[in-house]
């Protein structure tokens, strides 16, 4: 009956998970799959959760189903972090939101709302992006193509590559951005540059699809959403993405949110609608216990700002390894210039090791790493930084 079935050679960052539990070396590292552990290599429950927790524990309520578009507070909360609290946006009612299972829920509901209604339309990548953002819109139909982004040269942005390229496409294809904290590279847009970018896109006509799963982690929970507060002050209409699963340590919960910023209210009402049939399609309604978590942390004003407070450490801890990394491989590997680790941002660094230098460190180190070259910035702590620098050092000699 399925002989005809394809073979699965397994996904390059979920499966790495699987190779590396299975590893017996102690002295295993794994910077591969983005996820932030603490200084002591733990996987954080965060204090404003596990507060929330306890009281959702002590109250043995019933588990009801939620509705498609998921929990009003939570919705409310996505928009606040997103657009600001004094959004105009948000405040006119142009804004439809609706909570999802993940970020990657909130693609593939993005996803099949624009196949549906934009059928002819081409989707652009980031060269690279993350992996599945490819593989969500091709699962949608679409063709996806990509747009010039990170340099291996000067390991930046190649700028203008990317904005003459943005310059060339016909209305309506759908432009794919990270407006913080690039996955993979690390390498975002600067202000000045974001500001060219949409303009791009609204002169254009392009529609933009920001995908934002690490908002608080590159410069700060505000700072990390200038893409999106610009794209709503220049009129644009766009897709947000968004994730709690690393800001709020909640991988397991599958708790995302897809925003869609429309021209009037009329026109949000029916997007909405669209999207809550899309959910009801897919997936019926989103999980009740992590929406539950978010949508109190959030809407506590005592958690909310404790929130902020746990994100920011988690934040600067990262700046901290990638201080500290430059600093002993400066020391290990002289003559090279490593400063690059410090000008990217969020989980993620390009380190520019090639596949086979990936597999040494794996074979030779214990030491996991996307084969991209992809490293989890958020793995590293003060216990495991010198061995990795080690590593690195022996492998790029
Ligand atoms: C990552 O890029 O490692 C994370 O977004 C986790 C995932 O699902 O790939």
């Amino acid at each position: 009956m399925f002989k005809h079935v394809d073979y699965y050679a397994g996904d390059p960052i979920l499966s790495l998970v699987e190779t590396f539990k299975q590893d017996e070396r102690p002295n295993k590292v794994n910077l591969g799959i983005g996820v932030y552990y603490t200084d002591e290599g733990k996987l954080p429950l965060l204090d404003c959760v596990k507060t929330v927790e306890d009281e959702i524990a002590a109250a043995h309520t019933p588990r009801a189903y939620l509705p498609m578009e998921g929990l009003a507070g939570y919705r409310k909360a996505c928009q606040n972090l997103l657009f600001g609290e004094n959004s105009e946006a948000v405040a006119a009612g142009r804004v439809a939101t609706i909570q999802t299972l993940g970020g990657s829920g909130a693609l593939k509901v993005g996803a099949d709302f624009l196949r549906k209604y934009f059928p002819k339309a081409k989707v652009y990548v980031s060269d690279p992006t993350w992996g599945n953002h490819i593989g969500i819109f091709e699962g949608a139909g679409f063709e996806v193509c990509a747009y010039p982004y990170y340099s291996k040269n000067h390991g930046g942005v190649r700028f203008e590559k990317m904005t003459e390229f943005l310059k060339g496409l016909p209305e309506h294809d759908i432009v794919l951005l990270h407006p913080c904290c690039h996955n993979p590279t690390g390498v975002d847009l600067s202000p000045a540059q974001w500001d060219e970018v949409l303009d791009i896109i609204k002169n254009r006509k392009l529609i933009a699809f920001m995908d934002i799963a690490y908002q608080g982690l590159g410069d700060g929970l505000e700072q990390d959403a200038y893409a999106i507060r610009r794209a709503e002050e220049i009129g644009l209409s766009f897709f947000v993405s968004n994730s709690f699963s690393k800001n709020l340590s909640l991988y397991g919960e599958r708790v995302g949110g897809l925003s869609a910023v429309c021209p009037d209210k009329e026109q949000a009402e029916l997007v909405y609608g669209q999207l809550k049939f899309t959910v009801r399609r897919i997936y019926s309604s989103p999980p009740s216990h992590g929406g539950n978590v978010v949508d109190k942390v959030m809407n506590t004003p005592e958690l909310y700002k404790q929130w902020t407070q746990e994100v920011e450490s988690m934040r600067q801890r990262i700046a901290l390894m990638r201080t500290q990394l430059v600093a002993v491989l400066n020391e290990k590997v002289p003559g090279r210039d490593f400063s690059y680790f410090t000008k990217q941002r969020g989980m993620f660094s390009f380190t520019g090791l090639n596949p086979e230098q990936v597999d040494r460190l794996r074979n030779e180190f214990a030491v996991y790493l996307v084969k991209s070259g992809r490293m989890c910035v958020a793995g590293l702590n003060s216990k495991n930084i010198d061995y990795i620098a080690n590593a690195f050092a022996e492998v790029l000699r």
